[in-house]
């Protein structure tokens, strides 16, 4: 005969049996989380750390601790660009006078020059500019993660965390412009200078004569060019810049930078 009540203990037995499963579950899922979590932010940290070691003589952990001050724990859409202030304090921009080149939807064409040629130096090839080049990050209130998904777009809202940045970098490289600049601009489109892009509406303002010679435009065009260097979009920057810059516009080629880009015998003076 089974003694009464030796079923339900089993059942009761059984039902501890699941919620131990369960719990460990949640624990094992838990920590899994946990560790996916910091091993987010340690794969973005890493490649932080990687790009940033290939500068020399920077202190990359102390760039590291400034830039996360910015944005973590806050609200990526609250981010304004001053919040980056105590990161270019910590890796300080310096002048390359006659060297400094700016770009506006020339990404692609000016990246393949100053890759090849060491003549020119475009933001993305500074320390700050490298390090975060193609990145996107962002943290939230109440964590001290880095998250690198469901950050806000470019256009989500102004104060993001790497629109700011953008915004912050592009400000200080501007300002230690010097000598001849030169500015790489979309010849295939209507308005190769545009009032909101980065170019308009922060380097170009920040420009400023007492250091800075002049600002030599280069209008990048293509088979079906569109603009040329009559373009009023172009009268518009002459207007916009710091009396005392000199303004020139020359029409290139892409095949004509190309060419230049891949023949090193070629001396940069003559690419255009
Ligand atoms: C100019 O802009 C057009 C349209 O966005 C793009 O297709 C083209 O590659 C750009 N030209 C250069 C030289 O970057
Ligand atoms: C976040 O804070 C926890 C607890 O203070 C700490 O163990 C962890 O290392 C921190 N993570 C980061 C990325 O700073
Ligand atoms: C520039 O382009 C306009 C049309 O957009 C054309 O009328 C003008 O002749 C061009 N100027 C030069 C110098 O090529
Ligand atoms: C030249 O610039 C103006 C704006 O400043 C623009 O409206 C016009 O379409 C531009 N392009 C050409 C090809 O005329
Ligand atoms: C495009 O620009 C080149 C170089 O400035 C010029 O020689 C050519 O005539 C232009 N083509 C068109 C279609 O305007």
């Amino acid at each position: 005969m089974e003694p009464v009540g030796y079923r339900p203990r089993q059942k009761k037995r059984t039902k501890r049996c699941v919620v131990l499963i369960v719990l460990l579950l949640i624990i094992v899922l838990g920590v899994a989380l946990g560790l996916a979590l910091s091993r987010r932010t340690e794969t973005f940290k890493t490649t932080f750390m990687d790009r940033c070691k290939k500068f020399e003589g920077n202190d990359c952990e102390k760039i590291w601790a400034a830039f996360q001050q910015a944005y973590v724990g806050k609200d990526p859409c609250k981010v304004p660009m001053e919040a980056y202030d105590p990161l270019i304090k910590a890796a300080p921009f310096k002048p390359s006078c006659n060297r400094m080149m700016f770009w506006s939807k020339t990404k692609d064409v000016a990246h393949d020059f100053t890759d090849k040629r060491d003549c020119f130096v475009t933001l993305e090839d500074t320390l700050l500019g490298s390090v975060l080049d193609g990145l996107t990050w962002c943290g939230k209130e109440g964590s001290n993660e880095t998250f690198t998904s469901d950050c806000p777009e470019w256009a989500d809202c102004d104060d993001n965390t790497v629109r700011s940045f953008w915004s912050r970098v592009s400000a200080a490289f501007a300002e230690v412009a010097c000598g001849d600049a030169t500015a790489m601009l979309n010849g295939s489109i209507a308005t190769p200078f545009s009032q909101y892009s980065i170019f308009g509406s922060i380097e170009v303002k920040r420009f400023n004569s007492a250091n800075m010679r002049s600002l030599n435009v280069v209008l990048v065009t293509q088979e079906n060019n569109v603009s040329n260097c009559s373009n009023a979009s172009l009268k518009d920057l002459q207007k916009e810049l710091d009396k005392g810059i000199k303004y020139n516009c020359k029409e290139v080629s892409e095949a004509q930078i190309q060419a230049c880009s891949s023949n090193t015998e070629i001396p940069c003076h003559a690419c255009w």
